[in-house]
């Protein structure tokens, strides 16, 4: 209970920071490349979860985005996005989000999303089900790709490899498919888990950006799988989520088919 109750407050603190400094003057530097941001707001984020959860737990492993790994013995891993859409967030556009996973010997137990903009959310406990906003969500029920709607994300720097992101994206939409593109892989993963997509892949993601959604579309009844449908493992880059009856019709085309 009390891993629970740190979670949601550091989820909630980092969300009051975003939505404080949001229609403020705050600095942005690139990271990796031109377009890779980071905004003070991450920094002070950041820094106001790790005071909830060092507070209690000193000796836990920390994973997070802007500081990396700060490495101890523990069975308790805590991986956190402060701001998963930081590109939307430097510019005004409220779908972004705070993202905690809580892991556990390697297995993640816990995750939570908010949107402090939307006020929406989003918790997992493994074995309890998924909630928004308290209440059981549950992956739709399409059973067509042709059918379904679709969200996807794009690395920062081209990622130039056969099926890569642009390929695939020219395969579903050259078949009249829908596949959004909002710039936060936790809001993708949550909306998975309560039915607004039907599914959500991307090729190259951190374990910050998914620890928690995929446990959280996992716990909705969705499934979760690295792009050639191997158990998913939030350590390595490519994810196929989805509600489980278009995995591998998707699955499919990720790899190369074509959309049957
Ligand atoms: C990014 C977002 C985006 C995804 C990128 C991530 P950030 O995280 O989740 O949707 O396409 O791959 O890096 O940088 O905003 O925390
Ligand atoms: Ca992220
Ligand atoms: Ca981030």
């Amino acid at each position: 209970m009390i891993h629970k109750q740190t979670l949601i407050e550091a989820t909630m603190a980092g969300a009051a920071i975003m939505k404080e400094y949001f229609d403020k003057q705050f600095t942005v530097t690139s990271k990796s490349s031109l377009n890779d941001l980071v905004t003070e707001v991450d920094h002070k984020s950041e820094a106001a979860i790790f005071e909830i959860i060092k507070k209690r737990f000193p000796n836990h492993y920390i994973l997070s985005e802007e500081s990396g790994p700060i490495v101890q013995e523990s069975n308790y891993k805590w991986i956190i996005d402060p701001i998963d859409g930081t590109i939307n967030y430097a510019n005004g556009i409220p779908i972004c989000c705070v993202s905690i996973g809580l892991e556990r010997d390697g297995v993640m137990e816990m995750g939570a999303v908010y949107n402090p903009f939307l006020q929406e959310f989003f918790f997992a406990q493994r074995g309890f089900g998924a909630t928004l906003n308290e209440k059981r969500i549950h992956v739709s029920d399409k059973d067509k790709l042709t059918q379904s709607c679709l969200v996807t994300g794009f690395p920062y720097t081209y990622l130039d490899a056969p099926n890569g992101p642009i390929q695939v994206f020219e395969k579903l939409v050259r078949k009249g498919i829908p596949v959004r593109r909002l710039g936060s892989a936790a809001i993708d993963l949550c909306w998975v888990a309560c039915g607004r997509f039907d599914a959500f892949y991307e090729h190259k993601l951190q374990a910050w950006d998914s620890a928690a959604g995929f446990l959280i579309v996992e716990e909705s009844g969705g499934k979760v799988t690295s792009l050639n449908g191997d158990t998913y493992n939030p350590y390595q880059p490519g994810i196929i989520a989805s509600n489980g009856r278009i995995h591998e019709q998707l699955q499919h085309v990720v790899n190369g088919g074509e959309v049957e």
